[in-house]
């Protein structure tokens, strides 16, 4: 990302979602502010023809994996409300509209994201009409230069119970050690009833050239935006470091797993391929 400019990827990622809601049936993601939070000018653009929104790459794998991503983390949200917790915490929203749409009776929203971003952000729900609720709480961080612990406590985070955190779309930007502090910064932050959904790019091994192509034509896309890929790994890496965090009932979807639990018996095609994964864990 480039310093004092807000994030090219989120408005990507926006763009697929809101593009799942106008072209795709049945809905993987029913999100109906996706279109809205585009701003007015896109927004009229992509109804006009909603082709127009699909990625130059593989574009319905695409978006399919970003619609599942954010179905998988509400989903595993409302499980963990379900118990009880009663606080989301969303690592690098982008524009994300979770806090925009949500009416879970006494659960707070806190989007974490780097400042700049956060502050266009903020300036486009103004424009496009969309009030911040008073259950969210803006808290801006950048992951490299902050510590994001002591951010969410000032912000309210109340680690001595239940957290569930989302983190979609952001750990491949960000280096491995940094992947592994935030990891950790979450396993201290929550208590047993709360989790994590994120996604990871896994490292492509083996002879599946479809993956492999794929990757490297969207690392090279994220690249050009400005925002390059630098961190990938393998499940089983992912898998061992959530144990000895403390996490337990580890659920990491692979494109196949995906595709079964959300894209089956769809006539149009619609299905998740690539080496991208969606792994949820809970607090121990
Ligand atoms: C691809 S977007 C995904 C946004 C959102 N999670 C979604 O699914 O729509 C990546 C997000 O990560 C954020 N991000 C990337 N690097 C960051 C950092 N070092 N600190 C904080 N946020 C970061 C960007 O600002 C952006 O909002």
């Amino acid at each position: 990302m480039k310093p004092g400019e807000p994030s090219r990827t989120a408005m990507g990622v926006a763009l697929r979602r809101a593009t799942h809601q106008l072209i795709d049936r049945p809905l993987v993601f029913d999100d109906p502010l996706a279109v809205t939070m585009l701003g007015e000018e896109m927004a009229q653009w992509l109804r006009a023809d909603p082709r127009r929104g699909e990625a130059r790459v593989a574009p319905r794998a695409m978006r399919a994996f970003l619609v599942a991503r954010s179905r998988i983390a509400e989903d595993a949200l409302r499980r963990a409300y379900d118990q009880g917790c009663r606080q989301y915490v969303v690592l690098g929203a982008g524009l994300d509209t979770f806090a925009y749409r949500q009416a879970l009776a006494d659960l707070r929203v806190f989007e974490v994201d780097q400042p700049w971003t956060q502050q266009w952000k903020r300036a486009r729900l103004a424009d496009v009409g969309i009030s911040e609720p008073g259950s969210l709480t803006f808290v801006p961080v950048d992951f490299e230069t902050e510590i994001l612990a002591t951010q969410l406590q000032r912000a309210g985070v109340d680690a001595s119970r239940p957290v569930f955190f989302s983190w979609l779309g952001v750990s491949m930007y960000l280096t491995e050690a940094v992947v592994w502090h935030t990891l950790a910064t979450v396993a201290a932050m929550t208590r047993s009833g709360g989790g994590i959904t994120f996604d990871y790019g896994a490292t492509v091994t083996g002879n599946n050239i479809s993956h492999r192509l794929m990757a490297a034509a969207l690392a090279r896309r994220v690249a050009a935006a400005g925002e390059p890929f630098r961190s990938s790994f393998a499940p089983q890496v992912i898998a061992d470091h959530l144990h000895r965090l403390g996490f337990i009932g580890i659920d990491d979807l692979d494109d196949d797993a995906m595709n079964a639990r959300y894209f089956a018996n769809r006539d149009d095609g619609l299905a998740v391929r690539g080496s991208g994964r969606i792994v949820t864990a809970w607090a121990g």
